[in-house]
């Protein structure tokens, strides 16, 4: 199994900075210049570091979101080199746009429209759709972003009969998105998740909140989302049936204890463009041992190879590491 990084805007021949600690810790890997990939539509000079072998390689991205259509150009340019990506782009379609994967999540998750790009976004069309949640709060995201760290300007609405609050918060999320959503607004119902604290910076209101790993189809490590102390795990079982049914080798789903439900999903992601905890607490083994298992337990799964690896079940500060 190879591992993808991304170059470093400053510096080509470097990581990105964000992810050096994930390429110190990976034995092999390569970088792509995600630049000239997204904004310059430059392939060759995107995968001018990739080695091209006759044998067909194995691989994982680590790096920045891109689009779906981004991505497939990117997984088929990368064919050529004869490296596979883990997922194919209708994978990685499947766990980055939320109306994807929503049918599959929908008993575990909160109630959830969206309109998409291209059709009404009017004021009059969006109060007929949140019709469902009568008025009820409800908070705004796009398929794939939230705007969470202005949540009460352009995620939280109070209610969703109250048609100007509605309008001033998708105005101002549009604006922060740069005037575009990506694939179109989603409407969920507001769930009333364990609070823990606010955030230091935005003041956003943090809730109880795990993201969980998965490998082909199997719980490979966990971290709590927000830095905020220690928390017992969520319990495993209750997303196993559904992460069954997700199509992708390499997902995240992220996971909070709600105060009337129970423990619920958040939302999907492709794990290849899924945050690690990083910070300052965090210790480079965490990653090591994050990195390092993957790609055991991906090489073993992929060989069907017996793993002998030692790194089974072992607590870090913050990451579990699951056997
Ligand atoms: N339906 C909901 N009810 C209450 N809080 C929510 C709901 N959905 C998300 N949140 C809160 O908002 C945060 C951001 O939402 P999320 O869907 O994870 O967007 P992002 O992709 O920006 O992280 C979550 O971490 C959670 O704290
Ligand atoms: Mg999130």
């Amino acid at each position: 199994m190879e591992i993808l990084f991304c170059t470093s805007p400053l510096n080509s021949k470097n990581v990105d900075n964000d992810y050096a600690r994930e390429a110190q810790a990976a034995s092999a890997y390569f970088t792509i210049n995600y630049d000239a990939l997204v904004n310059e539509n430059d392939i060759s000079s995107a995968l001018r570091r990739i080695p091209k072998t006759e044998k067909p390689r194995l691989a994982i991205y680590r790096g920045w979101m891109m689009t779906p259509e981004k991505y497939a150009t990117f997984y088929h340019a990368l064919a050529n080199f004869g490296v596979t990506l883990i997922n194919t782009p209708k994978q990685y379609q499947h766990c980055h746009y939320f109306p994807e994967n929503y049918p599959i999540i929908q008993e575990l998750t909160p109630k959830s429209i969206w309109i998409k790009n291209g059709d009404n976004f009017s004021i009059k069309a969006i109060m007929k759709a949140l019709e469902p949640f009568g008025s009820h709060p409800i908070i705004l995201k796009d398929y794939v972003k939230s705007q969470k760290h202005y949540w009460n300007e352009a995620c939280f609405i109070r209610s969703a009969t109250n048609q100007s609050a509605v309008s001033k918060v998708v105005q101002r999320f549009l604006e922060l998105q740069g005037g575009q959503a990506e694939g179109g607004l989603v409407f969920r119902e507001y769930v009333a998740f364990e609070p823990i604290g606010t955030h230091w910076k935005s003041g956003m209101p943090l809730t109880l909140e795990f993201r969980i790993f998965f490998l082909h189809k199997k719980p490979i490590a966990i971290y709590p989302y927000w830095d905020k102390g220690k928390y017992p795990l969520p319990p495993l079982e209750r997303f196993r049936k559904i992460a069954q049914r997700v199509d992708s080798h390499f997902f995240t789903m992220d996971v909070a204890k709600s105060q009337y439900f129970g423990w619920l999903i958040v939302e999907l992601g492709d794990a290849q463009v899924a945050g690690l905890p990083f910070s300052d607490l965090w210790t480079n083994i965490t990653t090591v041992r994050f990195l390092l298992h993957t790609k055991l337990v991906a090489t073993a799964s992929c060989n069907r190879a017996v793993l002998s690896t030692g790194v089974n079940s072992r607590e870090t500060p913050g990451i579990t590491i699951l056997s």
